[in-house]
């Protein structure tokens, strides 16, 4: 445990500053919302932070369309307000990391205004630019968010590249002049003291020099209907291949590495700094040192459904892949994917799922990341008109749906509901109070706040109730901190087990201590032998009452959707 780094022993919680806390009334949240709850996080047991953008936007894309890489948006704050922000997390043992919009800027960029504005202007090689076909864009790429990905701009009459929205021209990464200008902006937050970054989009930040058309079988549009209709594993393994082909061109090009091990060593020359890539692809690890120190285990996150097999089958297929040294990383839960209980629930036990998710994400091998929110089983909220939406995404999705699609408006609603992302990011529910406690009575707030807080979903109540998921995951916090094996032990995932049941070891050597994680996935109670990993010697948590005095047991009977850690004598 002691020589792992403070971001392999910490718990990440990621805040969404618009929706986090509002401390001015306006109803937005702020930086001073986040100062006002670091006893809150510190309490809860997180150590540290992933910020989404702080960054002054226009909010095209909610703060990932960066207009000013060393700014604080004028809505959360100023610079000042940052430093005291940062302080605060760091006077508590905290840490926060930011993140990084590689990829691409805003419009309204000062980059990309210079850039736009002649052929001759200096910076006009920082985005790429082309001319056209004919009439038509340079090839026949998409936009992730829908449409072409080519901008045309009738004042230097070329087309620029867009991977999102056409609000957020790609960078010219190919520029060396690109790289210095955004490590600068990676130096001056490093220089303020920031922990490190999550890195945003990293597989588009290069494409294609020679700008080559794809060649996939249908249209984004007919892919769209595709993926609807689509019920089978095969269709979907079909659906998948036809979008990496479709993206060939515009993802995960091997220049990535080069660029990553360049921002590694700018990171290397401050102390024990860290970066997380917002990508589930091992190879960005580098060779374990060289790259990435963690990315994300989003194939985990990616399943559809929470069986122990899936679990096994991926804890396996990962571990074995990572380069030596590498660490991993699990998440299920962020501003872009489905809340979990959503996700992951059966309409029925949806809250023991999000218990035995946590327990998950705090025992399996790795740094967890949890989502804000998450402690007190917050869900996915469809907004109700399509006026209330605020992802720029959604919103398309809704008007292609109506417009080329001919879908009939409330099913174009629901689709925008399902591909939008402002169901995840509604504002965080504080009380019971009105609007939550997240802005004052009569307030209105930047998203609408989910009616559920009035039904225990907040944490003022969870706080009071012992019982609640709020006290789960904050008495679950704490016996991943005080068991080093928890944290710092190997993996080995226990086969004799019954088939709804998930076991593993934890063990660490350094440490003298070993760990059995046991969860069942059912709604029926199952036994299993223990004699295929010691017995137990103490137990450390369960969510079953009768179980938490089990000591020398050589079998166990776990109760429906239990969670049980115990530490294992040999
Ligand atoms: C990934 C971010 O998580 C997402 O919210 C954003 O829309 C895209 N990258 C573009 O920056």
């Amino acid at each position: 445990m002691q020589t792992l780094k403070w971001w392999q022993k910490a718990v990440f919680y990621q805040i969404y500053p618009r929706s986090f806390a509002d401390s001015n009334g306006d109803g937005i949240g702020d930086l001073q919302g986040i100062i006002d709850r670091l006893d809150y996080l510190k309490d809860l047991g997180v150590d540290a932070v992933w910020l989404s953008p702080h960054y002054p936007s226009p909010l095209w894309d909610c703060g990932y369309d960066v207009a000013d890489y060393t700014g604080v948006a004028p809505e959360y704050g100023s610079l000042d307000d940052f430093k005291r922000m940062l302080d605060g997390f760091h006077q508590r043992g905290m840490y926060l990391i930011l993140d990084l919009v590689l990829n691409h800027t805003s419009d309204q960029h000062p980059w990309f205004l210079e850039s736009s504005s002649s052929l001759s202007n200096p910076r006009r090689d920082w985005y790429i630019w082309s001319d056209g076909v004919g009439s038509n864009p340079p090839n026949n790429w998409y936009s992730a968010f829908g449409g072409s990905a080519w901008e045309f701009d009738p004042v230097t009459d070329q087309y620029y590249y867009h991977y999102f929205l056409k609000q957020q021209p790609d960078l010219n990464w190919r520029n060396p002049q690109v790289q210095e200008a955004m490590f600068n902006a990676v130096r001056f937050w490093l220089d303020m003291g920031v922990d490190g970054f999550r890195l945003d989009a990293i597989g588009t930040i290069f494409e294609d020099e020679g700008l080559r058309n794809q060649s996939a079988p249908v249209t984004q549009t007919e892919l769209y209907r595709l993926v609807r209709s689509a019920k089978s594993p095969s269709e979907r393994k079909w659906i998948d291949r036809v979008w990496r082909e479709m993206y060939r061109h515009q993802h995960d090009l091997p220049e990535v590495h080069g660029l990553m091990q360049a921002l590694r060593k700018v990171v290397d020359e401050y102390p024990d700094r860290m970066l997380v890539g917002e990508t589930g692809m091992i190879e960005y690890y580098g060779n374990g040192e060289d790259e990435l120190h963690m990315v994300f285990n989003f194939p985990l996150m990616d399943h559809t459904r929470f069986t122990p097999g899936g679990v096994k089958a991926n804890q396996k297929e990962r571990l074995k892949r990572l380069p030596p040294k590498a660490w991993p990383c699990n998440t299920l839960n962020n501003h872009d994917a489905s809340r979990l209980g959503s996700h992951f629930g059966d309409g029925v036990h949806d809250e023991a799922i999000e218990r035995i998710a946590l327990a998950l994400m705090l025992t399996l091998r790795g740094t967890p990341f949890l989502y804000n929110g998450e402690e007190i089983g917050m869900t996915n909220y469809l907004l109700e008109d399509i006026r209330q939406f605020r992802d720029t995404w959604g919103i398309g999705r809704y008007l292609t749906e109506i417009e080329e699609m001919k879908t009939p408006p409330d099913q174009a609603l629901i689709y925008a509901n399902q591909t939008g992302r402002d169901k995840v990011r509604t504002p965080m529910q504080w009380s019971n109070e009105a609007n939550a406690g997240f802005s004052p009575e009569g307030v209105k707030t930047w998203l609408p706040v989910n009616p559920n807080y009035q039904k225990g979903i907040n944490v003022r109540s969870q706080q009071k109730d012992p019982g609640s998921l709020w006290n789960y995951y904050r008495r679950l916090l704490r016996v991943r901190k005080e068991n080093p094996a928890l944290v710092a032990g190997d993996y080995q995932p226990l086969e004799h087990t019954p088939r709804n049941c998930l076991a593993y070891i934890r063990q660490s050597q350094g440490d003298g201590q070993t760990c059995l994680v046991a969860i069942n996935y059912n709604a029926k109670s199952l036994s299993f032998d223990l004699n295929q990993c010691g017995k137990i010697k103490k137990t450390l948590f369960s969510t079953e009452e009768k179980h938490l005095h089990l000591k020398d047991e050589i079998s166990i009977t776990l109760a429906p959707y239990e969670v049980y850690l115990a530490e294992i004598e040999e």
